[in-house]
């Protein structure tokens, strides 16, 4: 774990202090403001040990943002992969995007941009050749977000998600 200086930013999205955002590393106590947010914006949900594991594997990466009142508005989680290259056989680590939401209402404030950011420098840390995820087709506003931090499409997992809608794979070279 760092320093707070590494773990705690505070960030105002709006440049409003009425109304700031703090961006900090995830704790355990934040989970269930982690599933709540999650649970309301979008139709995967995992069990909370899912959340623990990932927390307890890959701590640094695993962001939340919290409003003035403490509760979690925004949250990202990253887990580490070895598997093939995508342009050879050879194994590397890839950094995998597991999940990033924003509360309905704090949307449009460039908060998934400084999730993204912040936790993909500390992902860099696990010493990964790239940054993989994968999106519903039909999520284009997460679509152009990826776009921007120079995700590109890889290829197409065909009924990928449960409700059987295709999704991209979007990769971002190091
Ligand atoms: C996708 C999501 C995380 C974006 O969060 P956000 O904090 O609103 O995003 P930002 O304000 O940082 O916007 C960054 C970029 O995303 C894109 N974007 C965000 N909202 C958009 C919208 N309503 N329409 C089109 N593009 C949009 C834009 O490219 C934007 O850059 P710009 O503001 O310079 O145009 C948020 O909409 C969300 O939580 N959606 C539901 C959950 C989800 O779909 N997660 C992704 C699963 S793969």
């Amino acid at each position: 774990m760092g320093t707070d200086k590494d773990t705690q930013c505070k960030y105002s999205p709006l440049a409003d202090d009425n109304d700031p955002i703090i961006i900090r590393i995830c704790t355990i106590e934040d989970l269930e403001g982690v599933i709540d947010v999650n649970e309301k914006e979008l139709p995967e949900d995992y069990p909370y040990f899912f959340y623990k594991s990932i927390l307890d594997s890959y701590p640094e990466s695993f962001l939340v943002a919290c409003n003035s009142e403490g509760t979690i508005i925004a949250y990202i989680m990253w887990r580490v992969e070895k598997t093939p290259s995508t342009n050879s056989l050879k194994l590397v680590n890839k950094g995998h995007l597991v999940s990033i939401a924003v509360s309905k209402n704090y949307q449009r404030r460039r908060i998934a941009s400084t999730l993204l950011s912040n936790s993909m420098e500390k992902v860099r840390k696990y010493k990964i050749n790239e940054f993989v995820l994968e999106v519903r087709v039909s999520n284009y506003i997460a679509i152009n977000l990826y776009k921007k931090f120079n995700f590109f499409i890889q290829n197409i997992k065909e009924r990928y998600y449960r409700d059987g809608e295709n999704a991209y794979f979007m990769t971002c070279k190091i």
